[in-house]
């Protein structure tokens, strides 16, 4: 998605803009842009392209002279990424510059009552509406304008505004995209995320919906719509800087494979206690809890396939019904909702719009929401009726890997709480589950250790026009994850399938060479399983199986081995997981693919 920063203060402002937009690359952008007031005019600078071109043609921001500006990279939503899309959008007077993330849905009737008064359009963006709306409401008035605006548009925006006739401010306003504000001893900022000014201060605020903020070089102030003066609590951040960078990783997403065994440590240790799963952040009782009758999982992309494998776990432990549906899906069909039913949303950005939808239409129904989710301080982390962090840290890398780990940790811990209020765990096997459960980061260790092992085969497939990945039940829900994990950044067409169903149409693409993963973890399924190699097999394929140490037929039943430590068949997944993610990145590193920053993908879709 587009990344914002803004600066006011005793420094140039334009080489913190870029440095601050360097950190939000990993969103996905295709241009980007700044406006500096440099004391007496609002200098615009424009590049498509990667962020270098436009340092290149600022000399660094040296040649944009100022104290106060703002900048965005853009990930293109309404019209093509060139110069004349991409941000800043002005007034026709030059006097307003507005840097925008999200979508205003009401910009086309907007844009023809600006254009029956006269106002000339540039670009074919939905922002340039807002320049212009604002010029339209502007009498030397910012916030009185903004507000006016507020009123009159739809959709989602995070916005950076400034006034050429107010250079000692700058303006910004918030609903539904990220946006947080911050302050130093040399200024105050605004960004779409932490890592953009994680350099320069650890001291933010979170902007919520409907808020506009009002930075000064010495400090900011916070209103509502109406204009009225609110306070807001600082947030101190303690990610060290390194946190957001690669520590010696050729990318984020290597780093943050290798980080999966701390992530889940740390997202399951804090909630066993005694030998106990204790889950505050639920506020529920216990009571409450063992009266949920169902759950609707709802959750975009690998939090969906998270979700997948909740609902076989939750299912088989806790004998809950679990219902899981895609986003985008879930908002626009409907759904039956019964009484005394959950919905748990899972999203490691906490901002992506269908999910953030689903559960504020579940709410709307009268349903409590639990939000899965690893941005502390998101949208969705500060709407759901409760919220249960994954503590993965930040992700930047576009495919996700230690939040997916770490969501798969949380659903277990909800998987063992519901089963022991609702009495089909018994404490003795709920200990022998933690036990299990404690032991997974260093099994997840031990297999990031056979990477050269899975980058040897991998560069056999760089080449690769189909792969298949199949598995059953739990197994399956595995597949999706490391399908999406193959395709998304080695851009490697792949599908997941259960495997008994592989027989029903797809299988008439298996061809001579084929590559198949087989997953294969769950020991009542063993034999099915090699059933199914044995059809792939018979039509050609080549069968790389991931299966438990003690599953030794598999060794002849197909033509690739990749074996995992023992574990109790529920937690599978998070260790299955592990060489499909080294298998996915070190194809995409063999093809030469962007792998933290994959072709037409944004790490938080804030779109619909
Ligand atoms: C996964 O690797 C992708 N980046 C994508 O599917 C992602 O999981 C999806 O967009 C959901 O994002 P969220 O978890 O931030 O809601």
């Amino acid at each position: 998605m587009c990344g914002i920063v803004g600066y006011i203060g005793s420094r140039q402002a334009a080489p913190i803009i870029l440095d601050g937009l360097s950190k939000l690359e990993y969103r996905g952008y295709d241009s980007a842009g700044m406006a500096v007031f440099d004391g007496e005019h609002i200098q615009i600078r424009k590049a498509v392209g990667r962020l270098k071109v436009l340092e290149n043609l600022t000399h660094g921001g040296e040649t944009m002279k100022g104290y106060m500006g703002i900048g965005h990279t853009r990930w293109a939503t309404h019209g093509a990424p060139n110069n004349m899309n991409s941000h800043p959008h002005l007034n026709t007077a030059q006097t307003i510059a507005v840097v925008h993330n999200g979508i205003i849905e009401n910009y086309i009737p907007l844009k023809k009552k600006l254009m029956d008064k006269g106002y000339q359009f540039v670009s074919e963006t939905d922002t340039e509406v807002l320049a212009h709306l604002l010029d339209y409401y502007y009498k030397d008035n910012p916030l009185e304008a903004i507000t006016k605006v507020l009123h009159r548009v739809e959709g989602s925006y995070a916005l950076g505004i400034l006034f050429a006739d107010h250079p000692e401010e700058i303006y910004a306003v918030r609903k539904d995209s990220p946006l947080i504000a911050g302050v130093s001893a040399e200024g105050c900022f605004i960004a779409s995320d932490v890592p953009a000014i994680l350099k320069y201060t650890r001291t933010v605020y979170y902007v919520d919906n409907q808020e506009v903020v009002k930075l000064g070089k010495d400090g900011m102030k916070f209103y509502s719509v109406d204009e009225e003066e609110i306070t807001k609590e600082a947030v101190r951040i303690d990610w060290d800087a390194d946190a957001a960078e690669k520590a010696g990783y050729e990318h984020f997403m290597l780093k943050e494979m290798y980080e999966q065994p701390k992530t889940v440590t740390d997202t399951i240790s804090p909630r066993i206690r005694d030998d106990k799963i204790v889950i505050e952040e639920l506020k529920m009782t216990d009571e409450e809890l063992a009266a949920v009758k169902k759950l609707h999982i709802v959750a975009c992309g690998s939090a969906y396939h998270a979700g997948v494998t909740g609902k076989y776990v939750i299912e088989g432990l806790a004998r809950v019904p679990v219902e899981v549906d895609v986003a985008s899906e879930f908002r626009y069909r409907n759904p039956i909702l019964e009484e005394d039913s959950l919905v748990i949303v899972i999203s490691q950005s906490g901002e992506t719009a269908d999910t953030l939808a689903a559960m504020r239409e579940s709410q709307a129904r009268g349903f409590k929401v639990l939000g899965i989710v690893n941005v502390v301080g998101s949208s969705i982390a500060r709407e759901a009726d409760a919220c249960l962090y994954t503590w993965a840290g930040p992700e930047i890398a576009v495919a996700t890997t230690k939040a997916y780990s770490a969501q798969l940790a949380a659903l277990y811990l909800l998987a063992i709480k519901l089963g022991v209020v609702r009495k089909t765990i018994h404490e003795e096997n709920a200990s022998e589950l933690i036990r299990d459960l404690r032991r997974l980061p260093d099994q997840i260790e031990l297999l990031l250790g056979q990477k050269g092992k899975i980058q040897r085969f991998a560069n056999r497939y760089v080449g690769a026009k189909d792969i298949f990945f199949i598995g059953r039940g739990i197994d399956y829900a595995i597949s999706l994850e490391g399908s999406l994990k193959l395709k998304e950044i080695s851009y490697v067409h792949s599908e997941a399938y259960a495997a008994g169903e592989l027989k029903h149409g797809t299988i008439s693409l298996i061809e001579e060479g084929t590559l198949v993963v087989a997953v294969s973890t769950q020991p009542k399924l063993y034999q099915k399983m090699i059933s199914n190699i044995v059809e792939v097999k018979a039509r050609g394929a080549f069968v790389m199986a991931v299966t438990n140490e003690e599953n030794k037929a598999m060794e002849k039943a197909s033509d690739y081995c990749v074996y995992l430590p023992e574990t109790n068949p529920y937690f599978a997944n998070s260790l299955a997981i592990i060489p499909l993610q080294l298998f996915g990145y070190y194809v995409a590193v063999g093809k030469g693919c962007d792998v933290d920053k994959p072709r037409n993908l944004a790490k938080s879709v804030t779109v619909e």
